[in-house]
């Protein structure tokens, strides 16, 4: 079969937390964001933009999660806290995909909203396709207000996903699927 055809219907996502080195390099996670963000994106709006954590990024990332869990959680102990200082360094590398939507616009914000969702696929689908393993999470960390602030998200933007990328030691096993015949029908007149 195709190749591109049988890495749609084989992909699936590895656990950040079973991540290991090695990421893709600079050139690679280019190549990577590339194809992100050449997805469909009705009126040319854009409605997307991009962060990169990788390297020494991820840990300075630690300190506005330990900030924005303990002020979401006054009573929690900070050893609690402190948890959360390492989630970016789950994975080698970590893309926050914002949404950016136009508001008010001849756009529906519903249809900038799923050309986020079709960058998060897209660099998920691309860093497979180049031999590396990636997920798709939002945690508590996307609906953070303090780390909203801390990414500088405007008035009209939100976190569409982090996207881990990475490798595994191991094949992940599937998980059950969808049946085809529940959820596809022919339209009955
Ligand atoms: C918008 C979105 C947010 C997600 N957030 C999480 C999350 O926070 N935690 C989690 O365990 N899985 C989350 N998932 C699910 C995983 O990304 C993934 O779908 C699941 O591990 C199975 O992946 P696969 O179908 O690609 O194999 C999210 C999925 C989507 C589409």
């Amino acid at each position: 079969m195709n190749e591109a055809l049988e890495l749609l219907l084989k992909r699936r996502s590895v656990k950040a937390i079973d991540m290991i080195e090695p990421g893709p390099s600079d050139e690679e996670l280019n190549t990577i964001i590339r194809c992100g963000i050449r997805v469909p994106d009705h009126g040319k709006l854009g409605p997307w933009r991009i962060l990169r954590f990788a390297g020494d990024r991820r840990r300075a990332f630690g300190a506005v999660l330990v900030a924005a869990w303990q002020a979401a959680h006054p009573a929690d102990p900070p050893a609690r806290a402190e948890l959360e200082r390492g989630r970016l360094e789950r994975a080698p590398v970590v893309l926050a995909v914002i949404s950016r939507i136009t508001p008010e616009h001849k756009i529906p914000e519903w249809e900038q909203e799923l050309s986020a969702g079709a960058v998060c696929q897209n660099l998920l689908v691309a860093a497979h396709a180049m031999g590396y393993r990636a997920q798709w999470l939002t945690e508590w960390f996307a609906y953070d207000r303090t780390v909203a602030q801390a990414l500088g998200l405007g008035p009209h933007e939100r976190l569409a996903g982090w996207i881990h990328i990475g490798s595994s030691a191991a094949e992940p096993p599937d998980r059950p699927r969808p049946d085809f015949a529940d959820v596809v029908r022919d339209w009955e007149p």
